[in-house]
């Protein structure tokens, strides 16, 4: 068994740990919650993924650094609002740390005060399953309990260190 407080050589060079991880494209997640003053909480993410469907579960990834941390960590409820392409300033915004990240952006309240914001093309409102440790992260798996599809708009990708566009693979447009 490898010792799991010891360095591996894959991590001698952080930053090409770094570039390797990024060469694996994904969407753009806001995940939210409301804290114990009920102050609205929010972070940019893109380590969320599907876990189950029976249950139905998710998954996403805190760093421990990150101020939302401690309140994801214990929060009930939370809420992942997958992006759209156009909502780009959103995402940054939500990447800002210890900003009011809710000044003039539309939302509304979903299961357990999480919070579904306006424009998001999916909604997953979720119990808090779980929480595991993950390194210098934390693991938080939830319970969907309401899903929703809210606009028709494509995706934001976020690939190779850049926000991306998903457009449909030539050769799948050459087939049709
Ligand atoms: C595209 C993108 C994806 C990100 N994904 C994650 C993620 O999955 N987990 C995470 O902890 N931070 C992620 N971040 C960074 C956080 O959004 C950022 O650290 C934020 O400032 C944390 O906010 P807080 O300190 O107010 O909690 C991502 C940032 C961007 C731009």
């Amino acid at each position: 068994m490898n010792d799991k407080n010891k360095a591996t050589v894959a991590v001698d060079n952080i930053g090409d740990l770094r570039k390797a991880y990024s060469q694996f494209p994904t969407g753009v997640t806001v995940i939210t919650c409301t804290d114990k003053d009920n102050n609205p909480i929010g972070v940019t993410a893109s380590s969320f993924n599907t876990v189950s469907m029976d249950p139905p579960l998710v998954l996403w990834s805190v760093d421990k650094g990150a101020l939302s941390a401690p309140i994801f960590n214990d929060a009930k409820h939370f809420a992942v609002n997958v992006l759209a392409e156009n909502q780009m300033a959103l995402s940054n915004k939500f990447a800002g740390r210890g900003t009011d990240k809710f000044a003039d952006v539309n939302y509304s309240k979903g299961v357990g005060d999480s919070l579904l914001l306006e424009g998001a093309i999916a909604q997953f409102e979720c119990k808090t399953w779980q929480v595991y440790e993950g390194g210098d992260h934390l693991i938080i798996v939830g319970e969907i309990i309401k899903h929703s599809i809210d606009s028709p708009q494509p995706p934001l990708v976020f690939s190779q260190g850049s926000y991306a566009a998903a457009t449909t693979h030539p050769e799948m447009v050459n087939a049709k």
